[in-house]
């Protein structure tokens, strides 16, 4: 990883991908694509890239000399459903035309898959790597093909392409997008400004979630392991903490005391309904040493802390 390319370089993980990969390989060497939005006070080299135009995504590569892409660019879930025909083109054919450009280059590639790739048919708890996949979104629906086309290009073509099942990550320095666990992200804001918050999810509703530091070193950790170490091509399960909304409630109750909440389930419910409650990540472990670092009581303070200091409250 000598000059990389990050695509979805202004959304929730790319934001804090971005600011460690420029720590680690020198600002120089880490060139930040976005699609459209203007990053603000962005300090580093920024392109603008439509991952749908394989050309354009081509000529960006030839011109940085690019060797790695984190391809980050797209719709989540909530936002997907909204729109399937825009997720399909930019979750499924955004990730094939990355494929091709790393095939015809040589590049390294890394892309998100999700715990959205589950579905009603899963085993709920300890999810296993391999397992039923009949996801019911077409987010997921998205997130299986492309997990798929990953491990063919790796048989087929030689790309060293690796990937994560994310689970939902929490951090704090980019805006929320539109997904199902985001509720985890959106209740620190509420908490902080308004001290109230309806909460879209029913209490009990266990997802997997971790907080954004964990997955940023899992990522470059999983990019960075000798590539005899990895045994999995179409996506690795990686788990950090499971929790529900009661429970990051109480959470946030020990540091704002009066904070209400009112559970109004609305249609993300049947879409967190259809994804597991916890995740086997073993092959992660054993493969490549992953290690979660963050428990529910240290995200709760490290979003709150953060997210306070950024919002000036
Ligand atoms: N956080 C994502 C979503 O809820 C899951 O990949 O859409």
């Amino acid at each position: 990883m000598k000059k990389i390319l990050v695509t979805g370089a202004f959304g929730l993980v790319g934001t804090e991908l971005v600011l460690e990969l420029q720590k680690r390989y020198g600002k120089e060497n880490v060139v930040a694509a976005a699609h459209s939005k203007n990053p603000g006070e962005f300090d580093g080299i920024l392109e603008q890239a439509d991952v749908t135009n394989p050309e354009e995504v081509k000529a960006l590569v030839k011109k940085h000399g690019i060797d790695t892409i984190f391809h980050l660019a797209g719709i989540l879930s909530v936002g997907s459903e909204k729109n399937p025909a825009a997720a399909w083109e930019v979750n499924f054919n955004g990730l094939k035309n990355i494929l091709n450009v790393a095939k015809d280059e040589k590049l390294k590639v890394f892309w998100p898959s999700s715990i959205a790739v589950f579905g009603p048919t899963t085993p709920k708890e300890n999810t296993p790597l391999h397992t039923s996949l009949e996801p019911t979104t077409i987010y997921g629906v998205a997130k299986v093909a492309g997990e798929l086309l990953c491990q063919y290009y790796f048989n087929r073509y030689g790309v060293d392409v690796r990937s994560i099942r994310y689970p939902g990550l929490n951090g704090w320095r980019a805006d929320p997008g539109d997904g199902t666990t985001e509720y985890a992200i959106h209740i620190f804001y509420a908490a902080i400004k308004e001290g109230k918050y309806v909460c879209p999810l029913k209490p009990g509703t266990y997802l997997p979630m971790m907080y954004m530091d964990d997955a940023i070193n899992g990522t470059i950790q999983l990019m960075e392991a000798d590539p005899s170490k990895i045994t999995i091509r179409t996506s690795y399960n990686l788990s950090g903490i499971s929790f529900a909304p009661d429970e990051l409630v109480s959470e946030i109750q020990k540091l704002v005391p009066n904070f209400q909440v009112f559970y109004e389930p609305n249609h993300t419910q049947a879409i967190a309904d259809s994804w597991p409650k916890s995740i086997d990540d073993s092959d992660a472990r054993k493969d490549w040493g992953w290690e979660p670092k963050f428990g529910l009581e240290e995200m709760t303070k490290e979003m709150f802390d953060n997210l306070k200091k950024k919002l000036k409250m």
